[in-house]
């Protein structure tokens, strides 16, 4: 085990996910986790993040001198670096430049731990105000750039090593090499870790948690919660059940598809409940337009479906959500990072919850992890590699007001879309791909007919995060097809675009 101690900075997730890749098992906690807890966990390695503070000023996050007197090798990025030399006797201050973007690193030390393997200048990441001045007793400087004096300091001896920039960011050309250098190197990480130790470590604390408790889980049948609903069934078995609300915002028969896999007939034992609340989605949804408040219905609606089963099957301790990592960030839960959209997963609930705790087994894992967890836990390769759908579903793919002729619409239209993608072999190489309801309606002419119909949006991206994405290169001899088809037997399309916005500016959905 490796211990993040996160003071804040926005690469934290990433330096996990580094880690994991070093086929290392890692957890993140809060700066504030007491210094007992770290010892009774008596993790092999601990890394400091970066951090939007200054150390020097008082009420900046900060740790005890005790952290770095266990033993325990500590590595300090940034922030944490800054932290380390300041706490231990360091010079620490607002330098003249700021240092911002890929920086030439010249390695001092050839024979340094961290530096194994890397080269004698080597581009970094570099994100910084405040720069160290002098390396804290026992230090010695590892590197350094044309204006920054310390890029990276070591005391060999006590295992603490300290790294202004950012190795955990790919714009760090040999940042993965570095950490693996610490965890495997220094840490002495046996590196033999892999997603199947997620899942048992997942199965292992969810036990623990819930003990005899009664748990109800969100199924929408996305990778998310399909993986999260298995893992726990695998967790707590009988005690879980699992409820599929159909709010009426799924793709074309997507609700029948997911009873046939998840429900009594298929092959899983989730204790499987279908609410059909389509009426009421589109009832609270009647004359809404914007957007946030659409959302913000449609997550409140859910877990009041939710609360109403929890009460027929009786008490209930916990409600598990499929949240995942860029669910958190882009919620504005995940460190600094704005809001830009509330996720159906995270944001929009309401004030009170019927529930005791909610559990989150993926809030930590970015999507392809998730896929991975997905694999080791025996869910079919066609459902795991299943193109993700939002849960406020069809929803904010419904621009402006929701109603039911219009889902009907976006629905026929999005599964001919679909279809002649899958047929052209397109699902395997495109992210994510969609149609949308634009909310614009124009005059075309259809046997020698005035129409006046809406305009389909098709949108198709790559993307390997979903928190960055391009538009794909759809051929055109398939969207001329999907066009056509669309027009043909779409009742209520008379026009098709596609979107060729990227993220960002555009986001992947379209509210
Ligand atoms: P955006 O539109 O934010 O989408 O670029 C990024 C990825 O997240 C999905 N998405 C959601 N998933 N609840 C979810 O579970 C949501 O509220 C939500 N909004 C967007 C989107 O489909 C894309 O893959």
């Amino acid at each position: 085990l490796v211990i993040v101690l996160d003071f804040g900075g926005q690469y934290n997730q990433l330096v996990a996910r580094r880690v994991r890749e070093c086929n290392v098992y890692c957890e993140i906690y809060s700066y504030k986790t007491s210094l007992e807890k770290i010892k009774e966990m008596n993790p092999k390695g601990i890394i400091l993040t970066g951090g939007p503070n200054s150390c020097y000023e008082a009420d900046s996050p900060t740790y005890s001198k005790e952290l770095f007197k266990l033993g325990i090798p500590v590595l300090g990025l940034c922030y944490g670096a800054q932290l380390m030399m300041h706490v231990l006797g360091g010079r620490v201050s607002r330098a003249d430049v700021r240092e911002y973007g890929k920086t030439k690193v010249i390695v001092d030390k050839a024979d340094s731990k961290i530096f194994e393997n890397v080269s004698k200048e080597t581009i970094c990441w570099m994100s910084h105000f405040d720069t160290i001045f002098e390396v804290a007793p026992g230090f010695e400087r590892t590197a350094h750039t044309a204006d920054c004096p310390v890029a990276a300091a070591e005391n060999e001896a006590e295992k603490l090593y300290a790294i202004q920039f950012h190795p955990e960011v790919l714009h760090t050309a040999e940042g993965t090499k570095m950490l693996s250098n610490f965890v495997l190197g220094v840490c002495g990480c046996a590196g033999d870790w892999r997603m199947d130790s997620f899942v048992e470590e997942s199965v292992r604390q969810i036990r623990e948690k819930v003990g005899k408790g009664k748990v109800l889980c969100a199924l929408s049948g996305g990778v998310d919660s399909s993986v999260a609903a298995v893992l726990l069934s695998k967790a707590v078995g009988d005690q879980l059940t699992c409820v599929f609300v159909d709010h009426g915002l799924l793709r074309k028969n997507e609700g029948d598809e997911v009873e046939a896999v998840f429900g009594p007939e298929g092959n899983y034992n989730l204790n499987f409940i279908r609410v059909n609340a389509q009426e009421r989605f589109y009832g609270k949804l009647a004359g809404v337009e914007e957007p946030e408040k659409k959302r913000k219905i449609i997550g409140e609606e859910f877990i009041r479906v939710f609360e109403e089963e929890a009460k027929k099957i009786g008490a209930v301790d916990f409600l598990v959500q499929g949240t995942i990592y860029p669910d958190v960030v882009e919620s504005g839960l995940g460190g600094e990072s704005a809001v830009i959209k509330s996720h159906h997963n995270v944001g929009g609930l309401p004030d009170y919850v019927d529930f005791k705790e909610i559990i989150e087994p993926l809030r930590d894992l970015f999507k392809d992890e998730v896929r991975k967890a997905g694999l080791e836990l025996g869910i079919p390769e066609y459902l795991v590699f299943r193109q993700p759908f939002p849960g406020p579903g069809l929803g904010i793919r419904i621009i402006g007001e929701v109603t039911a002729e219009k889902v009907k619409i976006v629905q026929d239209a999005d599964a001919i879309y679909r279809e002649e993608m899958d047929a052209a072999g397109m699902n395997k190489t495109v992210g994510q791909y969609f149609a949308a309801l634009t909310n614009m309606r124009s005059v075309g002419v259809m046997g020698d007919e005035r129409t006046y119909d809406y305009a389909v949006a098709l949108r198709a991206v790559n993307t390997i995060d979903f928190m960055t994405a391009e538009a794909a290169e759809v051929p055109y001899e398939v969207l001329q097809k999907v066009m056509s088809r669309i027009i043909n037997e779409v009742k209520g399309v008379n026009r098709v675009f596609y979107d060729l916005t990227s993220k960002p500016p555009g986001t992947i959905e379209f509210e």
